[in-house]
């Protein structure tokens, strides 16, 4: 094959291709939209389906939870299809996926079935989780990569923060949850909205090309060639050259391969799951699940809940985008280390706050100053949980493998941060029960010893192209 690598096509400056390059990641980073609709949308339609099927806490924990199970599996899943059928096909299926469950959920029977249609909804996200941080990092040339990887937390904390102004607005429409609206009941209309992203991101899949990495491993040279010079520029040829090399193998990799020893990855595999766990065992989703029981265990009006859960979600929200100017400068490493100091000191205040929260007649005192403080306090570590760990861990999860196990060792962190936030979720509501500020003494705790981690384990990979980080990775285990 020959191609010409010194002429680039037309209309591939600098600035058209990294517009170009944008909207592939922009296209990917919306299955992190869905993951973040999807995971929070259920909060405005939790207690209409609880009076709706006549359910208790016990089956309604199950139906919800059922769905964080569900993005074990699809993230699990999501390793093999990515490799076998390509990084396309797995965002369509996912999207596929999101439209079915947006409207068997909405449309259920019974709460069997509605918790089937969440579980699929699950397997949704957890594709798309991994998904979008592999395809991104796949395509982004070198010096923009933490800035495009974590435009992927960005559609997360906007999918989180826009499901729950989608429900604000319809229930206020309707006049309550479970109030008629339009034929159906305003929760069957929340769960329903869901199908709009989700066609968008699969007729927008359409538009975008396949990862040059998976092109490559597939044999299609000649299109990776393309891909390359609509994203990269430059001396492809040689960057091509490097792909090739680095994904040389005769065979397909699989989850299994991460276990032998001939390959020598276990660690670097070991760095991703720790990171994965650590990034939920701090309690990131305690906030965003439980924020109303949490704030009127210190006081704090239900009729305030509402505004409060929008004020966190502005804190991550800005944080996030903080972090996606600094992430290429910075590096992960210090925004991880700083993100988690900050963490462990919030976390140990709210702690305190929690211990020290006292009660008048077995309600909560409102004259205590530790209402407030704990407030405080959750705001700024959810600051600080968006610059650091929100955006770092999923683009260090799309980056730090190697090519040729890119996608099974994603797959398998995810799978473990999945299971890891389950854990937490499930969790939360009987420790908070037992002890609020042992449990938050716990999460202090997490936050703590992930200083240690990252400094201790974590590569830097700012700047670094994939194959640069694969002849390290493989050097140093060989
Ligand atoms: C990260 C976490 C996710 C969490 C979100 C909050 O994406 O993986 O579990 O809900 O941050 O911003």
């Amino acid at each position: 094959m020959s191609v010409d690598s010194t002429t680039d096509p037309p209309g591939s400056g600098s600035g058209s291709r990294s517009l170009r390059t944008a909207h592939f990641a922009v296209v990917a980073a919306l299955g992190g939209f869905l993951f973040g609709y999807d995971t929070a949308v259920i909060n405005g339609a939790v207690t209409a389906i609880q009076s709706e099927f006549q359910i208790g806490a016990v089956v309604t924990g199950l139906a919800v939870a059922t769905a964080l199970i569900g993005s074990a599996l699809g993230a699990w899943s999501a390793g093999t299809l990515a490799d076998r059928y390509g990084r396309l096909a797995t965002m369509r299926t996912a999207a596929v996926l999101f439209l079915l469950s947006a409207i068997g959920s909405a449309l259920p029977l019974s709460v069997w079935d509605f918790t089937i249609w969440r579980l699929v909804g699950g397997v949704a996200v957890g594709m798309a989780s991994v998904i979008a941080p592999a395809y991104i990092a796949e395509i982004s040339p070198a010096g923009n990569r933490g800035r495009l990887g974590s435009l992927q937390q960005l559609a997360i904390v906007l999918g989180i923060a826009i499901s729950q102004v989608v429900n604000w607005g319809i229930a206020g429409a309707a006049g309550g949850s479970e109030a008629p609206l339009l034929g159906l009941d305003a929760w069957q209309w929340m769960l329903a909205v869901e199908a709009v992203p989700a066609v968008l991101y699969g007729l927008l899949a359409f538009t975008i090309p396949e990862s040059p990495r998976y092109l490559v491993a597939r044999g299609r040279i000649y299109s990776a060639h393309e891909v390359l010079s609509t994203t990269e520029g430059g001396d492809v040829e040689a960057r091509l050259a490097e792909i090739q090399d680095s994904v040389a193998n005769d065979h397909r990799p699989q989850v299994r391969d991460l276990r032998t020893r001939r390959t020598g990855l276990l660690p670097i595999v070991w760095v991703g799951i720790v990171l994965s766990v650590l990034q939920q065992f701090v309690g990131i989703n305690v906030i965003f699940y439980y924020s109303s029981a949490l704030w009127q265990s210190v006081g704090i009006d239900e009729s305030n809940s509402l505004l409060l859960s929008l004020s966190t979600q502005i804190f991550n929200i800005v944080g996030t985008v903080l972090a996606l100017l600094l992430l290429d400068r910075v590096g992960r490493r210090r925004l991880l280390m700083t993100g988690s100091a900050g963490m462990a000191v919030m976390l140990a205040v709210a702690t305190y706050a929690f211990g020290h929260a006292s009660t008048v007649d077995g309600e909560p005192n409102l004259a205590d100053p530790y209402g407030p403080m704990a407030l405080i306090a959750a705001h700024v570590f959810v600051f600080f949980f968006a610059i650091s760990w929100g955006p770092v861990v999923w683009v260090l999860l799309g980056e730090m493998f190697p090519n040729r196990f890119r996608a099974p060792a994603l797959a398998v962190a995810a799978a473990a941060q999945w299971l890891a936030n389950f854990t937490i979720t499930a969790s939360f509501p009987p420790l908070s029960e037992i002890n609020l500020s042992m449990t938050y003494l716990g999460y202090t705790v997490f936050a703590a010893v992930s200083v240690w981690f990252v400094f201790k384990w974590v590569p830097e990979t700012k700047g670094r192209t994939l194959e640069d980080m694969d002849r390290t990775t493989l050097t140093r285990a060989s």
